[in-house]
């Protein structure tokens, strides 16, 4: 699939996400051709998602098990949006240390959402090298997308997300 662009689309509220959110745009934009933008979904309209042809979705779980409060908004602004085929990748932040048992969850919260509305979803991770007890955001033994731990070192995030956005890279050229 011949993607131009990419929108990077992310809730914060102690600015860890937004962090990630702009790593992961530098390294999307380092290594494509696409117009690859970074957006805070606080006061955004939910129809910019359509100015995009594949998104990334980056929410940190809040609140033990539930989505950070912009994307909270952000959904229900959504009303019954339809996502029809659109490509669609997830990471999240979250700290498994201090929340094993909801650790990543709004991912599996957002995912469910997407889904629900016809996305393609993408970009799956690997749980191994990860501690925890439960977590909504894994299926079939992975993340749905890239897990990011609070806990880590920074080091260890930037290399997850190098791996992870070239992971994406090859996924969207591979898709019909
Ligand atoms: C009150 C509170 C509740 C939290 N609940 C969870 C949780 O249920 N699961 C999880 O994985 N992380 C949880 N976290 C950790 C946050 O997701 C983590 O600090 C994240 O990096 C915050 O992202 P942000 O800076 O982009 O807002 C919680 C943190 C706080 C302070």
């Amino acid at each position: 699939m011949q993607v131009r662009s990419i929108g990077v689309f992310y809730g914060s509220t102690t600015g860890n996400t937004e962090e990630a959110a702009d790593e992961i745009t530098r390294v999307l934009c380092k290594g494509s051709d696409a117009n690859v933008r970074a957006i805070s979904v606080s006061g955004t309209d939910p129809s910019k998602l359509f100015e995009f042809d594949a998104l990334v979705l980056g929410c940190p779980t809040w609140d033990d098990g539930n989505l950070q409060c912009g994307w909270e908004r952000f959904l229900q602004r959504m009303g019954e949006l339809q996502m029809a085929g659109k490509p669609v990748a997830f990471f999240g932040s979250g700290d498994s240390l201090c929340y094993p048992e909801t650790f990543q969850d709004a991912q599996g919260i957002l995912a469910a959402e997407f889904r629900r509305r016809g996305a393609r979803l993408i970009g799956s991770w690997p749980t191994e090298g990860y501690t925890f007890n439960a977590s909504r955001g894994v299926e079939n033994g992975r993340f749905f997308g890239l897990a990011l731990d609070t806990d880590d070192a920074w080091s260890l995030t930037r290399s997850r997300i190098a791996t992870w956005s070239t992971q994406l890279l090859s996924e969207l050229a591979c898709l019909p």
